[in-house]
């Protein structure tokens, strides 16, 4: 039985199952935080909801996999249950549109990425009956539609907060489905991404993390309507009164420009940690990508980078079975992994997409062969994380609180490699401390404050 969406004095329940990145995460956020003005409050507990989101991510075929076994699971529900509105959005709403409606008549509404603000609309329509797919690249700016965050929604996600900066690809890797799923490169402009910042301090954010599927792309439009790069945006960030930290994920190599390594040398609160996706250690296969720079560019980068800021830490992202990749190739891989010594990195087995130029090479690399390879190369990695973890024991560091452990006057804070740092201490939440790290586990720190 289809939900019904009652009188408006009606409180509505709303759930929202994030799947994939972090910009997925955001655009949950505003999402929910559009449904306010509406009567709805979010929920944590689907059985509790009026309406059921799905926010979905379409990069990996397991993703996608995982959102359909998903939505059988509530046609169950929705059978046993009274009733919801059932809602998809994200990438994979934007990428299979009317089609999911075809293989799970249970769905009531399919958004894209673009058109989310939409969502009240949407909504009203649904009540006349029928089913809404809205999948547009929209021409107006759905930042201009969406409320800005209240005081109560962005405390209730603690004194980190992520902020969109940018969305979409012009790169076109020919293995990945971005550039179709969340279209071209669009920025927010200057005023835009100040207002919201300052919106979010005030309420109490303390460290804002810059997202973007292309962020160091990121060029918006300043208040005399020149156009401002990545850097410069840090450096008019960084003025921010209250602001503690900043970071931005996730950057392409090639547009790593001299401002923004000089960021990295002039601005403390600029966390030394950046996470800068190579994605494969051999030319030939970086080129098969179309990632449009060698492994020495990449080399000669981090050299930079590193001259820049000594301590900076670097992450990274890895396809191994990429098509046409051979062991020659991998081990390629696997000696850039050693040149560069990653704090932390992800790693996939090359998934086919539909739509991408890497689905219809040949010369595909056997099941088998990704699973040893990614497992190869995980075992390195993890090795290198520990080994990063570990260098880090005695060393003295800043450290912002985050919540509160599990044990009486414990709290949990962040280390400015991400990494969490358990420390007892009587600091407020939204404070940095000093913190002498006395012991790493698999991923995170112990500390004793240090008053200085
Ligand atoms: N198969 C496997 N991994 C992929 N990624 C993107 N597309 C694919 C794909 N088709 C990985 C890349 C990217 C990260 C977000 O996901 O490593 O950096
Ligand atoms: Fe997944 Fe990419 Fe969409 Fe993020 S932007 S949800 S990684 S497909």
């Amino acid at each position: 039985m289809r939900g019904k969406i009652q009188e408006k004095s009606h409180c509505y329940k709303v759930f929202i199952k994030t799947y994939g990145c972090q910009m997925n995460v955001y655009d949950s956020q505003r999402i929910v935080d559009s449904l306010l003005e509406e009567g709805y409050s979010p929920v944590q507990r689907i059985g509790e909801a009026d309406l059921v989101l799905l926010n979905t991510c379409h990069i990996r075929e397991k993703a996608s996999e995982k959102f359909y076994s998903d939505l059988g699971r509530l046609r169950i529900l929705r059978e046993s249950k009274n009733s919801f509105i059932l809602g998809v959005t994200g990438c994979t709403a934007q990428a299979e549109g009317e089609e999911i409606l075809h293989r799970a008549p249970v769905v009531d509404f399919v958004i894209g990425p673009q058109t989310y603000h939409r969502l009240p609309r949407i909504l009203k329509e649904l009540k006349k009956g029928g089913k809404v797919v809205d999948i547009d690249y929209a021409i107006e700016n759905k930042f201009d539609y969406l409320p800005l965050p209240n005081k109560e929604r962005v405390n209730s996600r603690g004194v980190s907060a992520f902020l969109t900066v940018q969305e979409g690809c012009d790169k076109f890797c020919t293995f990945c489905v971005v550039p179709y799923t969340r279209g071209t490169e669009v920025s927010r402009s200057v005023e835009e991404i100040i207002r919201e910042a300052e919106k979010l301090i005030s309420f109490g954010v303390r460290e804002i993390t810059l997202l973007g599927q292309n962020v160091n792309a990121w060029h918006g439009k300043g208040a005399n309507g020149c156009d401002w790069s990545l850097g410069k945006l840090l450096f008019r960030l960084a003025e921010l009164r209250g602001l503690k930290r900043l970071r931005y994920t996730t950057s392409h190599p090639c547009n790593m420009d001299d401002l923004l390594i000089a960021a990295h040398r002039d601005l403390p609160m600029l966390m030394p940690y950046l996470h800068l996706p190579i994605q494969a250690g051999s030319d030939r296969i970086l080129k098969l990508m179309n990632r449009r720079h060698s492994v020495r560019d990449y080399l000669l980068l981090i050299e930079r980078i590193r001259r820049a800021r000594s301590d900076l830490a670097f992450s990274g992202d890895f396809i191994v079975g990429f098509p046409g990749e051979t062991d020659l190739d991998f081990k390629e891989t696997l000696k850039l992994v050693e040149d560069v010594f990653y704090a932390s990195a992800y790693s996939f087995k090359y998934s086919s997409r539909v739509g991408t130029p890497g689905s219809s090479m040949i010369d595909q690399v056997d099941e088998d062969k990704k699973d040893e390879r990614l497992q190869c190369l995980q075992m390195r990695l993890n090795e290198q994380k520990r080994q990063f973890l570990e260098s880090k024991r005695g060393l003295l560091t800043d450290v912002l609180i985050e919540k509160v452990g599990r044990h009486k006057g414990q709290m949990i804070g962040r280390s400015p490699w991400l990494a969490p740092v358990v420390v007892e201490t009587e600091a407020a939440i939204g404070t940095v401390i000093n913190v002498l790290i006395q012991k790493a586990s698999t991923n995170s720190f112990f500390g004793a404050e240090e008053i200085l």
